[in-house]
């Protein structure tokens, strides 16, 4: 299976990175291959709805996109939802997420935005038939440091689930035709 993982945090201390940085390597200890994506390192303009989808950061993007089986994403939670770069990410890659298989892996301040995903979520299943994976991680700050330390090892078992249930709805995906 090919995986993208996305780290769609701006911030150079960014625990979301932390958690994708931790689900990379669970990948690849269960012998799967994948590109981690930091969005820091590929700066994208703005969506606009005109020409900012023609950008070459933003076809890189929609290629690594459309090229994995699964995409993960490390999700700042801002205002209750997901950070503007994941959204304009979103904005602008459009029709690369067609059929992809998602998770979320999502770090906030507290425990009560835990629905923060479900915005995006809503898009990537009604606009691009996503299959969201039903294992949300979402570390607040008593669980996952400043530094990107796990201090409750639970977030350690929820980012295994995760990765698991990618593997296995993956798995199955490639067993069904794509056109009945
Ligand atoms: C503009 C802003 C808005 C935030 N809004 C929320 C929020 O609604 N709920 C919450 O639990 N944490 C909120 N936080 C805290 C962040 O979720 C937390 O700092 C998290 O670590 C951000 O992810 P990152 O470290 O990967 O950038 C907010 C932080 C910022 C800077």
């Amino acid at each position: 299976m090919a995986f993208a993982v996305i780290s769609c945090s701006l911030n150079p201390k960014s625990r979301s990175r932390a958690l994708a940085r931790m689900a990379v390597e669970r990948i690849t200890a269960h012998g799967e291959e994948t590109v981690f994506i930091d969005l820091r390192e590929h700066p994208l303009p703005l969506c606009d709805g005109a020409g900012a989808g023609d950008h070459p950061s933003v076809l890189d993007l929609a290629d690594a996109i459309a090229n994995a089986d699964a995409v993960l994403l490390g999700l700042p939670v801002y205002n209750y939802g997901v950070n503007a770069a994941a959204k304009n990410l979103l904005e602008l890659t459009g029709a690369a997420w067609e059929d992809r298989i998602v998770g979320f892996l999502c770090a906030a301040g507290g425990r009560s935005s835990y629905m923060a995903p479900m915005s995006l979520a809503n898009s990537l299943m009604l606009d691009y038939h996503c299959l969201i994976l039903p294992r949300i991680v979402h570390a607040a700050a008593d669980q996952l440091d400043e530094t990107g330390r796990v201090v409750d090892p639970e977030i350690e078992n929820r980012i295994e689930a995760l990765v698991n249930s990618a593997l296995r709805f993956g798995r199955a995906a490639k067993t069904i035709p794509s056109k009945p």
